[in-house]
């Protein structure tokens, strides 16, 4: 057996070992099916049945309600951001963006591209270590919709409440922190995520959109770019990634075993709160964000030179602790534990710090 490290990468992520396993064992033939998941048409019965498991159970955690479609895409949370302004924002219209950290930047990009986008909020000045207040939104009632990212990747930053944005509709970039813990999906008109951080591998992006907001959508648009074409073609329109389905499916199955989006979340916060409170216990360590506003899902903090920070990641890896290298464009020390982290890993890092910081502070 080959040993598994703890990995603590940001995505593609930890994965489930049951799901793993599962994976391993049916690799090569499918029960009852005799042929691998991977060679399986995805207009056969098996691949129907594998699809409809991963909508179920997305549907059973997240509580989504019978009017949303849910659709398995391609083309990751990135193709998302061009397809939500493509779709929803009309010529003569405006969206509202409300940033809070990198990837909602990256975001509002492509939709000043489609059209008129409106920074609501940005949090860029602190350096994206907070979620703006209810009063310090500049909301436009007339928006097509206003879109969040509700958990920030890099800077660790997480909504924990959705703003309140009246009729307009809220369209979240979940990526990061979907299946995480409940969220009400009703608040919501579209929710996006890919799948490689808590759901599965890369190569499938999940998207959740409120049946009414199709109306909205101009003609003309091509084919698979439009949400229509995959909304009436249940996500076969074209060959979808069937793989990352498949495991999505089993993710889904596990997490249910687990007690669902409730039990997770009270994990979570226990994982989190381990790192963090050894974060807070010194002031060797800097947390990155706000406490109120920190992330459950990638722990953010600064040691008190960039090169401490370099020996502490590499020598973090030597000792079976990957991947906790902050990201390129912000630096310091990001501790992703996706649901699939286990515990002990968070235990091991806060050992580790505790170390790390006597030898060298
Ligand atoms: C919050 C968030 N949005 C979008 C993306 C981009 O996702 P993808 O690589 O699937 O396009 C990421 C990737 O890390 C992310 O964390």
């Amino acid at each position: 057996m080959t040993e598994r490290i703890f990995n603590f990468s940001a995505g593609p992520a930890v994965l489930p070992v049951p799901v793993l396993e599962e994976a391993q064992r049916d690799l090569l033939s499918l029960p009852g099916v005799g042929m691998s998941v991977m060679e399986i048409s995805h207009r056969s019965k098996t691949f129907d049945e594998i699809i409809g498991n991963a909508e179920a159970g997305l549907r059973e955690l997240l509580g989504i309600p019978a009017n949303y479609h849910v659709l398995f895409l391609q083309g990751g949370a990135s193709l998302q951001f061009s397809m939500v302004p493509m779709n929803l924002l009309p010529p003569d219209g405006s969206a509202d963006y409300i940033l809070t950290g990198s990837w909602g930047k990256k975001a509002l990009k492509e939709a000043k591209r489609v059209g008129a986008a409106n920074i609501a909020a940005t949090m860029a000045d602190g350096g994206f270590t907070r979620i703006p207040g209810q009063d310090e939104l500049q909301l436009n009632p007339k928006a097509a919709y206003v879109h969040i990212t509700s958990n920030e990747t890099i800077e660790g930053v997480e909504w924990k409440t959705e703003p309140g944005v009246g009729d307009v509709p809220l369209i979240n970039d979940a990526s990061s922190d979907i299946l995480s813990h409940k969220i009400p999906v009703e608040k919501y008109g579209l929710i996006y995520a890919g799948a490689q951080k808590n759901m599965g591998p890369s190569g499938v992006t999940v998207v959740i959109i409120r049946d009414d907001l199709l109306q909205r959508i101009p003609d003309g648009l091509h084919t698979m770019l439009d949400y229509r074409t995959h909304t009436e073609n249940k996500s076969l329109y074209n060959t979808p990634n069937t793989w990352g389905i498949y495991i999505l499916a089993l993710v889904c199955k596990w997490l249910k075993e687990k007690g669902g989006l409730a039990a997770m979340e009270r994990e979570n916060i226990e994982k989190a709160n381990l790192i963090y409170d050894a974060i807070d216990a010194t002031s060797f360590y800097r947390g990155h964000a706000d406490p109120d506003c920190r992330s459950i899902m990638n722990v953010t903090f600064r040691l008190p030179s960039e090169e401490l920070e370099k020996r502490f990641a590499t020598q973090a890896t030597a000792q079976g602790l990957d991947g906790l290298k902050g990201h390129r464009s912000v630096g310091g020390i990001r501790a992703s534990i996706y649901n699939a982290f286990p515990r002990e890993g968070c235990q091991a890092l806060v050992s580790f710090m505790r170390d790390f910081e006597r030898k060298n502070g």
